[in-house]
């Protein structure tokens, strides 16, 4: 039996640890196309997805080993992940989920280059066997990247119900050009994110990560 909205809401949540059994090209195909019921703002339909599996895929993997090695800062980005100087209470939120990570993993904050280390592994889509690119056209504005955001959710909670595992990934805003040039990517497209894809690792430490959510009465007000 499917799950219900509610399970699959309920069960998503970022994994950064992959098995390598491969995902079948079909069943991608599939659950983005339907991720694509997505509402948006006058139907623009403001997102466009390049999806990496098999062996395109291990020629990606082997190409960003040589970009970070070349370039280990990533490249410029083309936009900024968060505002500067986050203000709270999302500084705090953000150093949290990061310290609860890192818990997980074992690093301790002293270990900086440890922590560096690791963060690398987004640049390996946490070695996910498949994966997607959004991008979205230039000339939108915010309201349509919020409908990208509209569609990547309903990707992932489809994906939850065939039992894939995914994480979005803004950290492929450093990587803006390599993408662009190996997808083929139209000048006129903008990277937004990556998402990687694939079945959980069971035995990873870093899938145990529950993240907090804030109270109701915090963020929603009866008027
Ligand atoms: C658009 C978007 C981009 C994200 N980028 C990254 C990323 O680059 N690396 C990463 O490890 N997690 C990334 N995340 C995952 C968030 O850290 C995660 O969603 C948040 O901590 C809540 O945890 P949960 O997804 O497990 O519920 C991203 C999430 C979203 C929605």
């Amino acid at each position: 039996m499917a799950m219900s909205v509610s399970e699959a809401v309920a069960a998503r949540k970022s994994v950064r640890a992959f098995l390598p059994t491969q995902v079948d090209a079909a069943l991608l195909a599939d659950v983005l196309h339907r991720a694509t019921r997505a509402p948006s703002g006058g139907n623009l339909q403001p997102w466009r997805l390049y999806v990496l599996h098999g062996e395109t895929m291990a020629r990606f993997r082997a190409l960003m080993e040589t970009r970070m090695a070349e370039t280990p800062g990533g490249e410029d980005a083309e936009y900024a992940v968060y505002p500067a100087n986050l203000k709270e209470p999302y500084r705090t939120r953000r150093f949290e989920v990061g310290e609860a990570m890192y818990e997980l993993l074992g690093i301790p904050r002293a270990e900086k280059f440890s922590r560096l280390a690791w963060l690398q592994n987004n640049d390996r889509f946490f070695g996910a066997p498949a994966a997607a690119f959004c991008f979205t056209d230039r000339i939108m504005g915010p309201p349509q990247w919020s409908d990208l955001g509209m569609m990547l959710q309903s990707a992932m909670l489809l994906f939850q119900e065939t039992g894939l595992s995914t994480c979005a990934q803004e950290a492929w805003s450093r990587w803006p050009r390599t993408v662009a040039d190996f997808v083929g990517a139209p000048a006129e497209l903008m990277l937004f994110c990556g998402l990687a894809i694939g079945y959980p690792d069971p035995a990873a430490a870093v899938n145990r990560l529950v993240t907090a959510r804030a109270p109701a009465s915090d963020i929603v007000t009866f008027v």
